[in-house]
């Protein structure tokens, strides 16, 4: 039985992941501070195991820290020692994630983000554990009007978010460098949707979306009145823009794939994508989901949004050949997954 440590594990794909590890046989020891999250997605996700007559809730530790405190970082690794269990390694997901607050707050972003990243990779070295798997993201790329992003292209992000990304990347690169044991996989998300098929987890936003998926679904439970569709006027075959959504779940399975493929694999590190390959303009998701689902979702057309993009999309041949790894979910499972957690939770994980 292997044990890893997650960091942000109770949030939206931290949680999805959980579940994955868990049905893999990982005994995992989550970290989070609940800044953007909450124990019930984890509650949630022994209750999935539990339908099928998992009972894993041994396997499953949730430990209410702060990256920013490297205290508590260092009491999860010793917890593991006292109890002779080895960390294999660190799935890193605990970060700030909003676009605009990181310009609004840029100081809470740098330090949430790398500080909280330097303290974790220094407690990884004290406790010989070398072997993470990052959540980066396709914001840290230079958009280029119609094509697909390999992992070669040009980067250069356009707000604090998207640099705090890089500069992570760049920091494990110089680990890499330094010390040849280290085993790194980046993983640059693209636009990450949906919900697990139970409908009992997905994603639960604290405040107003600013996301395109959850806002969807809001409208069509009639939460919020319509999307505003940032820009007509793009240069795509609709006007709208186009993104590369990928359902959680095979987001999931690529983290699982990364971390066999590093603990199977020489000490090294990757830096792949994780999309689809696959754009879907705004006024195409609109519909697929009223398609799906049987609803309506009113929209209206407004001003480009500051710092968007009219295309973003992966290429995604170095995951399907170096991890072996495929999105097996289309967007209308997207749709519909998503769909039914909205409705079974129409509140998120608030009662
Ligand atoms: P999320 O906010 O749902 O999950 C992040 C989790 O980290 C939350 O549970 C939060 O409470 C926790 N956290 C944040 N800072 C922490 C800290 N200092 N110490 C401990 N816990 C902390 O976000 P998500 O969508 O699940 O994203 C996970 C990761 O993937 C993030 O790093 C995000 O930047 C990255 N990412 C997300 C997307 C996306 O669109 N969702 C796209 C690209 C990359
Ligand atoms: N959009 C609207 N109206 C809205 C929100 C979004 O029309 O109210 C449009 C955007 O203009 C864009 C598309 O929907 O064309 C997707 O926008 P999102 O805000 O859902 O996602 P982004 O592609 O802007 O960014 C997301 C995450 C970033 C991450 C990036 C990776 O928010 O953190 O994907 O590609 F880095």
């Amino acid at each position: 039985m292997s044990t890893i440590i997650v960091t942000g594990g109770a949030g939206f794909i931290g949680s999805h992941t959980c579940l994955l590890l868990l049905e893999r046989g990982y005994e995992i020891f989550v970290i989070d501070s609940f800044c953007n999250s909450s124990a019930k997605s984890l509650e949630k996700v022994l209750m999935i195991l539990l339908r099928f007559n998992n009972d894993l809730k041994d396997k499953l530790h949730l430990i209410k820290g702060d990256l920013k405190n490297i205290s508590d970082i260092e009491k999860i690794f010793k917890n593991c020692l006292k109890q002779f269990k080895k960390v294999e390694g660190v799935i890193h997901f605990a970060g700030l994630k909003s676009v605009f607050d990181s310009v609004m707050d840029p100081l809470s972003y740098w330090e949430n983000n790398v500080i909280g990243t330097i303290n974790l990779l220094k407690v990884m070295e004290k406790y010989d554990c070398r072997t993470i798997v990052f959540s980066s993201s396709a914001t840290v790329y230079k958009a280029k009007s119609d094509k697909l992003l390999t992992e070669g292209d040009f980067c250069e992000p356009v707000n604090p978010y998207g640099f705090t990304k890089l500069t992570i990347e760049r920091i494990l690169s110089d680990l890499n460098k330094n010390n040849d044991q280290w085993r790194i996989a980046s993983l640059r998300y693209f636009n990450p949707v949906g919900a697990h098929e139970s409908g009992l987890i997905g994603e639960d936003p604290t405040g107003k979306p600013n996301n395109i998926y959850p806002q969807i679904t809001r409208v069509a439970i009639g939460k919020l009145p319509e999307i505003k569709i940032f820009g007509s006027d793009w240069p795509t075959h609709d006007g709208t823009g186009i993104r590369d959504y990928i359902h959680v779940i095979d987001l999931a399975e690529g983290h699982l794939c990364a971390l066999e493929y590093l603990s199977n694999q020489k000490p090294q590190m990757l830096t792949i994508n994780l999309g689809t390959g696959k754009g879907t303009s705004v006024l195409e998701f609109i519909k697929i989901f009223e398609n799906t689902n049987k609803v309506k979702v009113p929209f209206s057309f407004h001003e480009r949004r500051q710092g968007d993009n009219a295309f973003v999309v992966a290429d995604n041949s170095l995951a399907k050949s170096i991890l072996d790894w495929k999105p097996k979910r289309n967007i209308e499972d997207i749709c519909r997954d998503g769909w039914k957690w909205q409705l079974q939770n129409p509140n998120g994980y608030s009662e």
